[in-house]
């Protein structure tokens, strides 16, 4: 008995140890000024077009309060219009959960001003709408501090992304090749059956 508590109360405590690492969103400080070079509503063809994404440290937080930040990453983030019924894109405040943003731009060891990264959009990113975010992390990976191009609720100075239809526009041809095909050999048979069917009635 008093093992069984036991194992349920370290269970307990290893699921609190858990979730209480985890960094969230709402916890971070917003401490970097990102931008990026898309106007809001600009569209950008993946694999062609280009991200120009800037960062810095905002001077209006105290002096030191990045002295933990060693590195940063650049995301490419889906905004919610682009996460509705899709469970998949979901933003979850556990950072270790949240699946807004899945596309790397950079990873850079982190500097307080003068940062600058051009990135070409992956040919394999979606059709969608999106922001820039970057997360500062500490020696221990762990986010500390971060920066978006958009605001709070994420809905201004949004930009989209069209996906290259190359590979669609290759199986839509093949496509209607294919059932062409069926059509013409369907007609075949049809004529073969109906010249069969005359010549038995001719004879
Ligand atoms: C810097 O942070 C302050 C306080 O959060 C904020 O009011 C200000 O807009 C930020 N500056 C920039 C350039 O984002
Ligand atoms: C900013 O970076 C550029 C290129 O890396 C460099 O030439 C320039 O001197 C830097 N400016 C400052 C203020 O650090």
């Amino acid at each position: 008995m008093a093992r069984a508590a036991l194992l349920v109360s370290s269970i307990l405590l290893s699921c609190l140890v858990a979730t209480s690492y985890g960094a969230t969103i709402s916890s971070l400080m917003r401490t970097l000024v990102v931008t990026a070079s898309p106007a809001a509503g600009q569209v950008l063809k993946a694999g062609e077009d280009k991200i120009t994404v800037t960062w810095s440290y905002n001077n209006t937080f105290a002096q030191g309060t990045d002295s933990t930040y060693k590195t940063i990453k650049v995301k490419l983030c889906y905004a919610p219009i682009s996460q509705v019924d899709r469970a998949w894109r979901k933003t979850v405040d556990d950072l270790s959960k949240d699946k807004t943003c899945q596309f790397n731009i950079v990873t850079k060891p982190y500097n307080p001003s003068n940062n600058t990264f051009t990135w070409t959009v992956e040919r394999d990113t979606p059709t969608a709408t999106y922001f820039v975010r970057a997360y500062a992390y500490n020696s221990a990976e762990e986010e500390v501090g971060f920066g978006q191009t958009t605001d709070a609720h994420k809905t201004t100075n949004l930009f989209e992304v069209h996906a290259i239809s190359g590979r669609h526009t290759s199986l839509d041809i093949s496509s209607i090749c294919f059932s062409a095909f069926s059509v013409v050999s369907l007609f075949g048979f049809f004529f073969i059956e109906k010249r069969k069917a005359k010549s038995s009635q001719q004879k």
